[in-house]
């Protein structure tokens, strides 16, 4: 019996989804119709006259004016495809299933689904950007933009997210005020803790850095993708500045016999602080914003240590490299490291997944992937988990406001990386998900989000909901199950069509016992999985021991974990996990483990 259900739940895992049907709408004569995202299932509209447009339906699967007919086996397959809260279902429950899938070949068939057809719904080549809703040479090109999934909405329609809802949208503060800001905290029902929240913001931070003086909609982490760019900075006279250029390294401070990232004074380059903070006391990292909060502080020390600790076995590997290769090859361990943890850790965690993740590139050497990636306004809209931050931080038995907390130079120091792991790892994380989490310290930057969202023209919520297969949504009500979220979206913005991308994200019911909702998982799996497996050293010409100087590095890089980062670059070994502990397990193991 076991046994039928695991073909079972196989074959309708191998079912790739398709999209639904939707209904159509009603133009009216004088706007432009492509106002009214007339085309279904991913087809193109194209306008013609003044009130006129043609679907490209082209390997859509569909056809007809809107691409609303579905050919034939699209019908049959629609017809047996599980909707993704049934295969997520499946994913979370049933430990005796997953127990047997975990141990045998299924489970790499199934984390090569799982990365395949998540991947196969992010286009590569990359697409649109926010000044072109059209394919064109400069916007493939021109790196400075972030990419776009769906085109942004035409300048020419009655409002920022089409011709549907209100006439006028929403005041961001009003939507932030009434729906997200925090009134008690809620903590994360997955267990997330504030070692996960830092190393979300960390580990994004490479890749989000919107180039506000280039105006919103450009970024300057112009790699698109795990570069580490936040260790190294991302541009080569940053990562010069920061190099100790002797022996692969960084340059580093010892502050009471710990090494800490070098000062600006030693390392000459620009750290956003408020003014008034002395050089002296400034720290020089790869990311210029990572003063802001000791949480990223303490990764950039860890990292740094790794980094450090990486070119020591590298150079007695090899006597005979320079500086400039031991540096090099430092830094893909570190990229390889960081994707590990991401995958085997950190999207574990997050997912609740009881199929074990794989981070092995090998996977997807007979399929169909495009190496490679662009990074998405999208993307980061999404990424915006605030909610996840505390009303304070509890540290070693202190209690910290934000005002102490936010930018001061002391606390990394003064606790040390082993006490900071172990306060972080046991305090809980907010959940993002189901409105009304994020502390008024950082609601200004959920209007912000709100604001640049309107400025670029980001398509409606719904309208993400049916490019990622999902099911648009018919009303607020069968959006949320909170009937005061549904009353006041109705009141703010009248029509389901209407909710714009990130309220939708915040806002949508959550999962049972989950972080947040089906959207933020079915649309932010497929970017994170095709940036991570997108990257160069994934790659058939990359992916083998010399890359990484030897069998060594390439052991560094294929057993590496967040308690190996922490333990292998600190005296004691805390609690470290992106989960608090289990309510019995009390007393945190101070002795480093057998497998160190
Ligand atoms: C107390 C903690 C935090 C503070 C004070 C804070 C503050 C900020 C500020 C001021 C911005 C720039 C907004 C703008 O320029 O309009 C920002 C952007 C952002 N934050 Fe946070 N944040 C915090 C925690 C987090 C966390 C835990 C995450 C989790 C991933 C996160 C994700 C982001 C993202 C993705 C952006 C956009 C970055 C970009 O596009 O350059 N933040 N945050
Ligand atoms: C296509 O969509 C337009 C605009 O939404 C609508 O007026 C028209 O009736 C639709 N055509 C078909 C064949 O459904
Ligand atoms: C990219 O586009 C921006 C905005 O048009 C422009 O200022 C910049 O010079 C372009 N970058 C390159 C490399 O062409
Ligand atoms: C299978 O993997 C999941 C996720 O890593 C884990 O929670 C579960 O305990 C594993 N089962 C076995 C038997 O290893
Ligand atoms: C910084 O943190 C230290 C140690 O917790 C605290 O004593 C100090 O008051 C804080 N500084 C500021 C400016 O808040």
């Amino acid at each position: 019996m076991r046994a039928s259900i695991l073909g079972f739940v196989f074959a309708l895992l191998l079912l790739l989804r398709e999209p639904g049907c939707h209904g159509d709408e009603v133009t009216s004569s004088t706007v432009n119709p492509c106002c009214y995202f007339p085309c279904q299932h991913w087809g193109v509209c194209v306008r013609t006259t003044q009130e006129e447009y043609e679907c490209d339906c082209t390997r859509t699967g569909y056809y007809g004016e809107n691409c609303t007919i579905p050919e034939f086996l699209i019908r049959v397959r629609y017809f047996l495809k599980p909707g993704p809260n049934v295969v997520h279902y499946i994913l979370t429950h049933f430990h005796w299933l997953w127990d047997i899938v975990n141990s045998t070949f299924l489970r790499e068939s199934l984390m090569r689904l799982v990365l395949t057809v998540r991947s196969n719904l992010i286009p590569n080549p990359p697409t649109f950007n926010s000044k072109y809703g059209y394919l064109n040479w400069e916007s493939y090109y021109n790196l400075t933009y972030y990419t776009r999934i769906l085109p942004p909405v035409p300048e020419d329609c009655p409002s920022p997210v089409g011709a549907k809802g209100r006439a006028v949208l929403p005041d961001p503060e009003v939507v932030v005020e009434r729906l997200l800001k925090r009134r008690t905290f809620r903590p994360d029902p997955q267990g997330s803790n504030l070692m996960f929240a830092f190393f979300a913001q960390h580990f994004t931070h490479q890749f989000f850095k919107t180039y506000n003086r280039m105006g919103v909609g450009f970024t300057k982490a112009l790699s698109h993708g795990v570069d580490a760019g936040h260790i190294y900075g991302d541009n080569l006279e940053r990562q010069l500045a920061l190099r100790l250029l002797k022996d692969g390294k960084l340059k580093y401070q010892v502050i009471d016999g710990e090494v800490f990232p070098p000062s600006v004074v030693d390392a000459p380059v620009y750290m956003s602080y408020p003014p008034g903070v002395p050089a002296e006391r400034q720290m020089a990292i790869g990311q210029e914003v990572f003063g802001l909060l000791p949480g990223l502080g303490l990764y950039a020390t860890l990292w740094l240590r790794e980094h450090n600790r990486i070119c020591d076995i590298l150079r007695a590997e090899h006597p005979v490299w320079d500086d400039e290769q031991l540096f090099q090859t430092a830094r893909l361990i570190v990229i390889g490291e960081t994707i590990r943890i991401v995958i085997e850790e950190y999207v574990q965690h997050l997912s609740g997944y009881l199929l074990n993740l794989k981070f092995d590139p090998t996977l997807l050497f007979n399929s169909q992937f495009q190496y490679g990636n662009r990074i998405a306004l999208e993307f980061s809209q999404l990424y915006h988990w605030h909610p996840l931050m505390p009303d304070s931080f509890h540290i070693n038995g202190d209690e910290l406001s934000y005002k102490h907390f936010l930018f001061n130079t002391s606390i990394l120091t003064h606790y040390g990386v082993e006490k900071l792991v172990d306060s972080f790892s046991r305090q809980v994380a907010g959940q993002i998900g189901g409105g009304h989490n994020i502390n008024t310290v950082v609601t200004h930057v959920a209007v912000g989000t709100i604001k640049e969202s309107r400025q670029l023209r980001i398509q409606p919520f719904n309208e993400y909901r049916k490019r990622f297969n999902l099911e648009p949504y018919a009303s607020f009500r069968d959006f949320s199950d909170n009937e005061e979220i549904a009353q006041t979206l109705e009141e703010l913005y009248g029509d389901i069509d209407a909710l714009e991308f990130y309220p939708g994200l915040m806002l949508e019911r959550t999962r049972p016992e989950s972080i947040f909702g089906e959207s933020m998982v079915e649309m932010g799996a497929p970017f994170s999985l095709k940036g991570l497996l997108g990257n160069p050293i994934c790659s058939p010409d990359y992916w083998k021991p010399s890359t990484f100087g030897g069998k060594v590095g390439f052991d560094i890089v294929n057993t590496a974990s967040l308690k190996k980062l922490v333990c292998l670059n600190s005296r004691t070994c805390p609690y470290v996990s992106f989960r608090v502990p289990a309510e019995e397990k009390s007393q945190p193991g101070k002795e480093c483990p057998d497998e160190l």
